[in-house]
């Protein structure tokens, strides 16, 4: 059986042998398709809204009881099949010594953005287990509270998290990022050097402080066209994959609008490949191959609709997927902020007891 010799399924076998959804990486058969959401934590639940009345989303970050919090708030709740540690992949920024506010109605701020090879060279160089052991600390009162429930670490990938410290905050178009990638190719790579050992740092503290399954984001890749994708970003993306394969947990491989990237993507590494909805989940699979996992991929807008159309969507997903083993299901992206907490819970079983 091909599933037998797939390297990761030793670590399986001596770990976690059971539960689905890290079955369901290694792409081994489940008795359900397991099921969680991308920003399941959020301002979307009331017991979310109660803490952030208290404290803002960067205390939360900081202390690893309140973080621990948030992020089983989602597991009562809802019954998924994995937990996501509350952090945010913007973290690192604060070490790296660039500054970092997240600004009301705005989204993220950067201090100091990196434009020349001056700023780049300015970056501090940051060792995630003292400078963000808080995240790591989070990490492990979670895995101390949850027994059956895998645990995701995550983080940016190198060319999503450049894009934020490039523009200074949230961007369109990318313009400042594509002008520094096409125009100063040499301070490109200078800063997506140093960005993909800080990544890789971090990734691998995670996973040794428990993180059973990781989630590189790389959420606006889709912004490039696929020869700049190769030229400019394969690279430091396999780089930051790869790094962590000795660990043998479950990495998963995000981007949206990745339509024509997919291939790319793939052959920068992952197990697992998130696809968006812009393409039906058989469609972007068979451009992946069978060699590989896939998480998605429902339009996050649809769990504001009435719970028979969701339903309808979600078994359109799942036939699409047809059983074959290796299939995650999630939204194509994070859940939006007004979502009804009671269609996603709606939502979580439909998935569960589809087939049944
Ligand atoms: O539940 C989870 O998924 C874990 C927590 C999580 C957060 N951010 C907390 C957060 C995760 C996985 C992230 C990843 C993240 N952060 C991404 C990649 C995922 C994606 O959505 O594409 C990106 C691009 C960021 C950067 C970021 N953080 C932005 C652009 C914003 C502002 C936009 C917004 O939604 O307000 C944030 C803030 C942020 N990070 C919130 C949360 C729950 C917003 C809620 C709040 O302010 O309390």
């Amino acid at each position: 059986m091909e599933t037998l010799i797939h390297p990761s399924t030793f670590n399986l076998q001596v770990s976690q042998p059971e539960t689905p959804f890290l079955r369901a990486c290694y792409r081994l058969p489940t008795d359900y398709t397991p099921v969680w959401f991308m920003r399941q934590a959020g301002r979307y639940m009331a017991e979310y809204r109660a803490i952030r009345e208290k404290y803002t989303l960067l205390e939360i970050c900081f202390h690893p009881e309140l973080a621990a919090e948030v992020t089983l708030q989602p597991v009562r709740a809802l019954g998924v099949d994995a937990a996501i540690i509350f952090a945010d992949i913007l973290l690192p920024l604060i070490p790296l010594g660039v500054g970092l506010d997240f600004a009301a109605g705005e989204g993220p701020v950067v201090g100091r953005p990196v434009r020349t090879m001056e700023d780049v060279a300015a970056l501090k160089p940051i060792h995630a287990e003292t400078d963000l052991s808080y995240v790591l600390e989070a990490i492990r009162i979670v895995r101390g509270e949850l027994k059956d429930t895998p645990l995701i670490g995550f983080c940016g990938a190198p060319f999503t998290v450049a894009s934020y410290m490039i523009e200074g905050g949230s961007s369109r178009d990318f313009l400042k990022t594509k002008t520094l990638m096409v125009s100063a190719p040499h301070i490109w790579h200078a800063l997506m050097e140093k960005l993909t050992q800080t990544l890789a740092d971090y990734l691998g503290a995670q996973i040794r402080a428990g993180a059973q399954a990781v989630q590189v984001f790389d959420s606006w890749v889709g912004a490039l066209s696929p020869q700049d994708y190769e030229k400019f970003v394969l690279p430091y993306s396999a780089r930051l994959l790869r790094s962590v394969a000795h660990y043998r947990v479950p990495v998963i491989h995000f981007g949206v609008n990745t339509a024509t990237l997919l291939p790319l993507m793939k052959r920068a590494g992952g197990d697992v490949i998130g696809l968006d909805w812009r393409l039906p989940l058989d469609e972007g699979w068979a451009l992946l191959g069978n060699d590989v996992a896939v998480q998605g991929n429902l339009d996050p807008t649809v769990l504001f609709a009435p719970l028979p159309e969701i339903k309808q969507r979600i078994e359109d997903v799942l036939r699409r997927a047809n059983g074959r083993p290796g299939h995650i299901f999630n939204l194509g992206h994070g859940i939006l902020q007004h979502t009804p907490v009671d269609h996603v819970k709606a939502a979580v079983d439909m998935v569960h007891e589809y087939g049944h």
